[in-house]
C-alpha cells in the first residue's frame, strides 16, 4: 500500500511532551491533596484537557463547581506553559525530525492532529512548524477516540483518509485514527497500543520507503490554527 499523505500526535510521537503535561499534572494532584497512580498516566495520554482533569480529580469530582475546574485546568496549563518554554529541537523525539524532513523532501503532505491547544507553541519552539502541510484545529473537533481531527486533518491536507498514515503513541488515538477510516502506526507501548496496524519502538524504526511513495508537486503550506 502506498499512502499519499501522513498525519501526526504531536505529544509522545514528535516530542517527548507527554511528560510534562503528566509533571504538571502530577503537580496539580499534590497542591491538591489527590492521589496520584501510576497507572493512570498511561490513560492521561491523549486526553483531552478537561477529559485529563476529570481523571485527576476522581471521586472528589462533584467538590468542584465548573467554574473551580476550568480555574484548576488553567492553573495546569500554565504549569504547562512553563515547562514547555524549555523545548528545543533537541526534544524532538528519536527518527521524528529525519522523518518530517523525508516526508517533506518528497513533497508529501504532512497533518498534524494533535489534541493540544498548545500545539501550535510546541511546533514553534522545537522548529519544525515549517514542516506541517496543515494543522487540524482541536477545539472544533469531538475529542479522541472520536475520528474528528484526524477526518479534519485528512480535508486539511485534500486527501481521502484511506491513504493517511496516522502515527499516535496513544490507545485513544489508535482508536480515532481507525475510526476515521485510516492506517495506524503505533508509537511507543506495546500492550497500550496493540491495536494498530504497525507497531514501533520508536519512529527510528519507521521504513519510509516502504509505505510512501514521492509526490510530483510540492504541497500547498496553510497552517489552520492561529
Ligand atoms: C494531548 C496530550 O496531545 O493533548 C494530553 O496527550 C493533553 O495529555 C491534550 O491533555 C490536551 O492538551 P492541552 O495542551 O490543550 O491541554
Ligand atoms: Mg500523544
Amino acid at each position: 500500500m502506498s499512502f499519499h499523505a501522513a498525519i501526526f500526535d504531536l505529544d509522545g510521537v514528535i516530542a517527548d511532551t507527554a511528560r510534562l503535561h503528566l509533571q504538571a499534572w502530577r503537580q496539580l494532584a499534590k497542591e491538591l491533596q489527590l492521589p496520584w497512580n501510576d497507572a493512570m498516566e498511561e490513560g492521561l495520554k491523549g486526553l483531552e484537557r478537561m477529559a485529563s482533569l476529570e481523571v485527576i480529580l476522581g471521586h472528589r469530582s462533584p467538590d468542584f463547581t465548573d467554574g473551580e475546574k476550568v480555574a484548576l485546568a488553567s492553573r495546569k496549563n500554565d504549569c504547562y506553559r512553563a515547562l514547555i518554554e524549555t523545548l528545543s529541537p533537541a526534544d524532538l523525539l528519536p527518527g521524528a525530525g529525519e522523518l518530517l524532513h523525508w516526508l517533506r523532501s518528497r513533497h508529501i503532505p504532512i497533518g498534524l492532529a494533535s489534541a493540544s491547544k498548545n500545539a501550535p507553541a510546541v511546533l514553534n519552539a522545537l522548529e519544525i512548524a515549517d514542516c506541517f502541510t496543515y494543522i487540524a484545529d482541536p477545539s472544533a473537533a469531538a475529542p479522541k477516540p472520536a475520528p474528528d481531527i484526524f477526518l479534519a486533518a485528512a480535508t486539511g491536507l485534500a486527501a481521502e483518509p484511506a491513504v493517511c498514515l496516522a502515527f499516535e503513541d496513544a490507545a485513544a488515538g489508535v482508536d480515532a485514527i481507525q475510526a476515521a477510516g485510516m492506517t495506524a502506526v503505533g508509537v511507543g507501548d506495546r500492550n497500550a497500543l496493540q491495536n494498530a496496524d504497525h507497531l514501533l519502538n520508536s519512529l527510528v524504526e519507521f521504513e519510509p520507503e516502504r509505505f510512501f511513495s514521492a509526490h510530483n508537486t510540492p504541497s500547498p503550506i496553510s497552517a489552520s490554527i492561529a
